[in-house]
């Protein structure tokens, strides 16, 4: 267990076995690195070549210095002093986080780099740093590494407020740990990880946490009029589930609604992928994991509102039983939908959960998906796009992104589009053309929540990276649960 202390002494007094001290780009003494007398810490950085540069690191053993009583001080570069905010904090820390997680004890004054308090908090930055940092998905390995933080103290100034430094510290803790618990999900293979195996991590988490959940089965789905999570799912033997889960914290209030894409692989069905498009379709579902991740945080920090989630999840895959080009599927709602390419399937399960969501009259609805490859040519892998039908609830998720470290970039919603996704035998069909392909897709599930606020977010960029990030191995990034938590807890 990690556990995190705050923490007013005098960074030298603390009998650490490591003590992070931070560098500007210069390099220039970050707070600490000054307290240490008898030796020349910033002399010896900078005659490494180091410059300050985010994540530029040396560690200095402490071979009897008087009046230090950490075992070591690791310098840490975290970039100019202008732009120390919370975000560079996440970044720094996180880059050394692996290499901290082997120790028994740490101790930095990180969060001191940033000036009062912004709007992101930089103790709750560097608690999410050092835990999103040093995970690693160990399941499969016979010889696991199992390195995990001890003991962290984050060191305050002694103007510090404690309250409100130990609350963003416990913040930063619940969030960071619901994120890696999501990534978790979209690392895990999809043998293992069919639609009735993620409703039941989702029960168990739910009996964790204290959440109220219902996993909808196949057949209370066909008899529900869920068309098109029953359709995409019936070329699998492995059938499809819809988790409901549910938060009370606002009286009587009018829910915040969640819904995320479960694709638990997408082989592209019988409009089959080639292999090396199918090489990460595990991850498919990982809009659903960061739905997931949201309630567990939203359920352990208590703000003041309802939530609602439906997630859809089924297996894409090509058989005998699997639905055809020019199949139409009846979704929740009655609209029907004409599937010319059993790819774009994402939309085809959401559309029921957005229909049953919107029926339960929530302020608003989010929805986060890997939905298209438009998305990604569009905004590359660290951006997810954002469209929806409100003005101020697009404005609203896109600054809880920044503030998150996690940000987007709204798409427009060019009415002249929606006129690719017209069918000529159905409501609607689920391709336009390959131009604009975030966008139709968009417009194919704004038919589903009629005239409720709703904002989908496209994640198949940020879900997941083919290589590391200051904060994260390659694989699943658990995005974008700290933008969708922070959105909740401004509204509450
Ligand atoms: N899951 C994919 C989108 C995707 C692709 C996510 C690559 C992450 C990485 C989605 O179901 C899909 O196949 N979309 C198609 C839609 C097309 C057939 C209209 C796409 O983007 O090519
Ligand atoms: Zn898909
Ligand atoms: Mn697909």
């Amino acid at each position: 267990m990690t556990t995190f202390t705050f923490s007013t002494g005098r960074p030298t007094d603390l009998a650490v076995d490591v003590l992070v001290l931070p560098v500007f780009e210069g390099p220039e003494a970050g707070p600490g690195v000054k307290d240490v007398r008898g030796l020349d810490l910033l002399g010896m950085y900078g005659a490494t070549g180091a410059k300050g540069k985010r994540g530029e690191s040396l560690l200095v053993p402490n071979t009897g210095v008087k009046g230090l009583a950490a075992k070591a001080v690791l310098l840490l570069g975290v970039g100019k002093r202008d732009d120390a905010d919370a975000d560079a904090c996440r970044r720094a820390i996180g880059r050394v986080a692996g290499q901290l997680a082997r120790r028994k004890s740490v101790a930095t004054t990180l969060p001191q780099v940033v000036p009062g308090r912004g709007a992101a908090d930089p103790f709750q930055a560097t608690v999410e740093g050092l835990l999103l940092g040093s995970y690693r998905f160990e399941r499969y390995k016979s010889k696991a590494n199992g390195a995990k933080l001890g003991k962290v103290t984050l060191v305050g100034t002694p103007k510090a407020d404690a309250k409100a430094a130990r609350e963003a510290i416990r913040r930063g803790q619940v969030i960071a740990e619901s994120q890696t618990w999501a990534r978790d999900l979209v690392n895990t293979p999809a043998l293992d990880l069919p639609p009735a195996e993620l409703a039941k991590a989702a029960q168990a988490m739910a009996r964790e946490v204290g959440l109220t959940c219902k996993v909808w089965t196949d057949a209370e789905l066909k008899k529900g009029g869920f068309g098109g999570i029953i359709g995409v799912g019936q070329g699998s033997i492995r059938p499809p589930r819809m988790i409901e889960l549910r938060y009370a914290g606002g009286g009587k209030g009018a829910p915040i609604a969640l819904t995320g894409k479960g694709i638990a692989f997408d082989s592209g069905g019988l409009s089959i992928k080639d292999s090396t498009g199918m090489e990460w379709m595990k991850s498919d579902m990982g809009g659903a994991a960061s739905i997931l991740g949201t309630m567990r945080a939203i359920a352990l920090l208590k703000p003041k509102v309802n939530v609602i989630a439906a997630i859809p999840s089924a297996e894409n895959m090509p058989s005998g039983s699997a639905i055809r080009p020019g199949d139409v599927l009846r979704h929740r709602g009655g609209t029907t939908s004409e599937v010319l390419n059993t790819d774009a399937e994402g939309r085809l399960v959401l559309a029921d959960a957005l229909a049953y969501l919107a029926e339960k009259k929530p302020r608003v609805i989010i929805d986060t998906a890997t939905l298209t490859g438009a998305c990604m040519v569009a905004l590359g892998d660290d951006l997810w796009g954002a469209m929806g039908n409100d003005r101020d609830l697009i404005r609203d998720v896109l600054v809880a992104g920044q503030e998150a470290g996690e940000p987007g970039w709204e798409l427009p919603m060019h009415e002249p589009y929606r006129r690719l996704i017209d069918s000529e035998i159905a409501d609607i069909k689920n391709i336009g053309k390959r131009y604009g392909g975030a966008i139709t897709a968009a417009m194919f599930l704004r038919e589903f929540v009629g005239d409720t606020p709703w904002v989908h977010l496209d994640i198949a960029g940020p879900a997941f990276h083919d290589k590391a990030g200051d904060y994260g191995p390659k694989g699943a990034t658990g995005s974008p649960v700290r933008a969708l938590v922070r959105y909740v807890l401004d509204q509450a």
